[in-house]
C-alpha cells in the first residue's frame, strides 16, 4: 500500500519539498506519495490529527507551525527538545507521534559533507537568534568548534541562546558592532536578505579563507553572500542545500534509507531557481 505524507505550512504551495521527497523515493523505489497542503492559521493541531488519523505515516512542518507541532507530538528526539520547534512528525508503529528537528543536522551535512567545511576547532559566527538559528545550535556544537559566536541586532535574544546552549559549548553572544575577531565559518541565518537588508556587521570578522553560508537561498547570490563576495570572501554557500539534506534526514527517519542528494539539488536549482 502506498504511504502517505505531506508537509504543511502557510503559505505552502511555494514548497520545493514535494519534488525533493518525490526524486528521493523514485530513487530509492519507495511506495509513497507526499504532497503539500495548505492550513488555516490556528488549525494545526486538528488537521494534524485527522492526518495521521487516516492514514498518514509522516508529515514536514514549515513556518508558521513548527512550534505547534512540537507541542502536538508525543515524543521527542533530544535536539527537537533543545529547539523547541520540529519540521518532521513520524507517526510510530504504537500510533504516537515522534517528533524530530533536521534542519540543524542537514545544515551541518550541508557544509560537513557536501562542501568539505571543518567545524572541529573553527571560530564560527551564527548571526541572528531566532526560531531558525535555535534549530541548528545542537547539531554545530556537536561537532566541537573552537567558539560559537551569537550576533543579532536584539542581543537580549542572542544572550538567551548562548544561556540555553551553554553546556553544550564555548558560545558567546554579541551586537552587531561589537564582534571581536575573525572568523572562518560565518552563517547567516538571520530573515534580513528577505527585505534586502544587511546586518551591519564589522568587515573584520573576515579573514583569507572565510566561508559564508546563508540560510536563505535564491536565484544568483543572497545579498549576505553577495556582500561576502564584494569583501574578498572566495567561497559562498546558500540555503538550498540545507534544504534538500533537512529533507534527506526527514526521509531517512521515515523509510530507513538514505538518499542520494547532490544530483536532486542540482536539479531543484536548475529547474525552480
Ligand atoms: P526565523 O524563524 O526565520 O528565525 P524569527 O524567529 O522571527 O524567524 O527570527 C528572525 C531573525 O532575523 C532574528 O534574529 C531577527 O533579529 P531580531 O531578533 O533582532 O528581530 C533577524 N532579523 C530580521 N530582520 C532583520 C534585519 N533587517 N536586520 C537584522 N536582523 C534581522
Amino acid at each position: 500500500m502506498t504511504d502517505i505524507y505531506a508537509v504543511v505550512g502557510n503559505p505552502i504551495s511555494h514548497s520545493k519539498s514535494p519534488k525533493i521527497h518525490h526524486s528521493f523515493a523514485l530513487q530509492t523505489k519507495q511506495d509513497m506519495l507526499y504532497k503539500a497542503q495548505l492550513i488555516e492559521l490556528g488549525k494545526f493541531a486538528d488537521k494534524a490529527a485527522k492526518f495521521f488519523k487516516y492514514g498518514g505515516k509522516g508529515m514536514n512542518v514549515t513556518v508558521p507551525f513548527k512550534e505547534d507541532a512540537f507541542r502536538f507530538a508525543d515524543q521527542h528526539t533530544e535536539r527537537a527538545l533543545r529547539a523547541g520547534a520540529v519540521n518532521t512528525l513520524k507517526k510510530l508503529e504504537d500510533g504516537s507521534i515522534l517528533a524530530d528537528n533536521t534542519d540543524g543536522v542537514g545544515l551541518v551535512r550541508d557544509l560537513m559533507v557536501n562542501h568539505q567545511v571543518k567545524l572541529k576547532d573553527q571560530r564560527i559566527l551564527i548571526v541572528g537568534a531566532g526560531g531558525a538559528v535555535r534549530g541548528i545550535l545542537q547539531p554545530i556544537l556537536e561537532q566541537g568548534p573552537a567558539e560559537v559566536v551569537i550576533a543579532n541586532r536584539t542581543v537580549s535574544k542572542a544572550e538567551q541562546l548562548a544561556t540555553d546552549f551553554s553546556e553544550l559549548g564555548n558560545l558567546s553572544a554579541s551586537s552587531f558592532s561589537d564582534v571581536q575577531g575573525s572568523f572562518t565559518v560565518i552563517i547567516n541565518g538571520t530573515s534580513a536578505s528577505l527585505s534586502g537588508e544587511l546586518p551591519p556587521l564589522p568587515l573584520s570578522i573576515f579573514e583569507e579563507n572565510s566561508i559564508t553560508y546563508d540560510m536563505m537561498y535564491g536565484k544568483g547570490l543572497t545579498v549576505f553572500n553577495q556582500w561576502a563576495k564584494d569583501n574578498g570572501v572566495q567561497k559562498t554557500i546558500d540555503g538550498l542545500g540545507m534544504l534538500v539534506e533537512q529533507a534527506a534526514e526527514a526521509f531517512v527517519l521515515w523509510r530507513g534509507v538514505r538518499p542520494e542528494t547532490v544530483k536532486v539539488q542540482k536539479n531543484i536549482r536548475r529547474e525552480s531557481l
